[in-house]
């Protein structure tokens, strides 16, 4: 089991990784807990949730990212208040990115803030939201347009639940692993040497502890956003996150693939884009997705407005520049719908 600390402002997050990770931390968790879980992992995992944290309350969200509203996030802070949850107490969020975001906003919160503990179910979760404290629910058709950072005090990523995952979801997290690919110099090694095992479960489990190494460095210099440095993690996001408002029909995981291969073509037609590091994370990403073409991009595009990233001049894309770095660019709107246009 490998041990990374994340050292922020607001606190220390201690991240226990490896096989068995979840048998020896998770009975460890002291007091009276209160978990929040969602309907599939529940129909898997409910027997483990009873029998490692019984007698606590398990609150089930239906599945997906209908549940990342403003409702479910009170229906969670109600029923908090109903187990009478006190200040002492810790919020478990087992499960996806989805039960992370919401539940880990309503332990930011419930009395303005009571303990976290993440335990991620999903590659994505994994490899990223679980760690880094960012939280939020969906609004006004926005993707989390509102929430809090609030750091968990312990993230339990075991990849044994990683064996009941639907190939569908591993894609997802192996977005955000490509991501880490194109900001990190080893990664992109570790990833292109095991470009033809990418969904081995051997690999996602050596390549896990690198990426969430590489991103608690990043949070842990700007935990806030507000440097600069943690927009890096946003890599492939702008796009992404317009398809995934405009589009519907994909996960955000693939959506971030899909925003990532768009943007490189961006990038790459204004001179900020490498050609042969651009080809290998191009190949890597057709590896995992086929990308689709849109006829009605514009429309989609126009999201992209709303990208918290952006200033004045148009948009902001995040885009590795050589293997192991990532520049901002903004594009003005009409020249970044025109190149999206142009990608096959
Ligand atoms: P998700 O939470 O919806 O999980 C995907 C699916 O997998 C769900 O149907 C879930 O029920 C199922 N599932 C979960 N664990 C399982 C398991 N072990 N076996 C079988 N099925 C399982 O989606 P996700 O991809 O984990 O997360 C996406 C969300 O994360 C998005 O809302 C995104 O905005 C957010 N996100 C947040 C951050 C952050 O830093 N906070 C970073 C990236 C993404
Ligand atoms: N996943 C982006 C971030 O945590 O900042």
């Amino acid at each position: 089991m490998t041990e990374i600390t994340l050292n922020t402002t607001s606190g220390t997050s201690r991240i226990y990784c490896g096989k068995g990770a979840f048998e020896k931390r998770a009975p460890l968790i002291g007091g009276k807990k209160f978990v929040i879980t969602d309907s599939n992992v529940y129909k898997l995992y409910g027997q483990l949730i009873e029998k490692t944290f019984g007698g606590s309350t398990v609150f089930v969200i239906p599945a997906g990212e209908r549940s990342k509203t403003f409702s479910k996030l009170t229906e969670i802070l109600r029923a908090m208040a109903d187990d009478g949850i006190k200040r002492d107490c810790t919020a478990i969020a087992f499960g996806g990115g989805v039960v992370g975001d919401v539940a880990g906003l309503a332990a930011a919160l419930y009395m303005r803030g009571i303990k976290l503990v993440q335990i991620p179910t999903t590659l994505l979760a994994q490899v990223d939201s679980s760690v880094g404290g960012k939280t939020a629910v969906d609004f006004k058709n926005v993707k989390n347009l509102v929430g809090a950072f609030y750091q968990p005090s312990e993230v339990i990523v075991d990849p044994t639940f990683l064996k009941t995952l639907p190939p569908r979801e591993i894609r997802c997290g192996l977005g955000e692993i490509i991501k880490y690919a194109a900001l990190d110099g080893d990664i992109f090694k570790s990833v292109i040497n095991n470009a033809e095992n990418l969904f081995s479960l051997d690999f996602l489990c050596s390549v896990t502890a690198p990426c969430i190494r590489h991103k608690a460095a990043v949070v842990a210099r700007d935990e806030r956003d507000l440097t600069g440095g943690r927009k890096t993690l946003n890599l492939g996001h702008t796009t992404g996150h317009a398809f995934e408002l405009y589009y519907r029909r994909k996960s955000h995981g693939e959506f971030v693939l899909i925003g990532m291969y768009y943007e490189m073509y961006v990038a790459e037609k204004l001179n900020a884009l490498g050609g042969r590091y651009y080809d290998d994370l191009r190949g890597l990403i057709k590896k995992v997705i086929k990308v689709p073409t849109y006829d009605d991009v514009e429309k989609a595009a126009r999201f992209a407005k709303m990208d918290k990233k952006n200033r004045d001049e148009g948009i902001s894309i995040i885009v590795p520049s050589r293997a192991g770095e990532s520049a901002e660019l903004t594009v003005d709107f009409d020249r970044y719908v025109q190149l999206l246009k142009e990608v096959k």
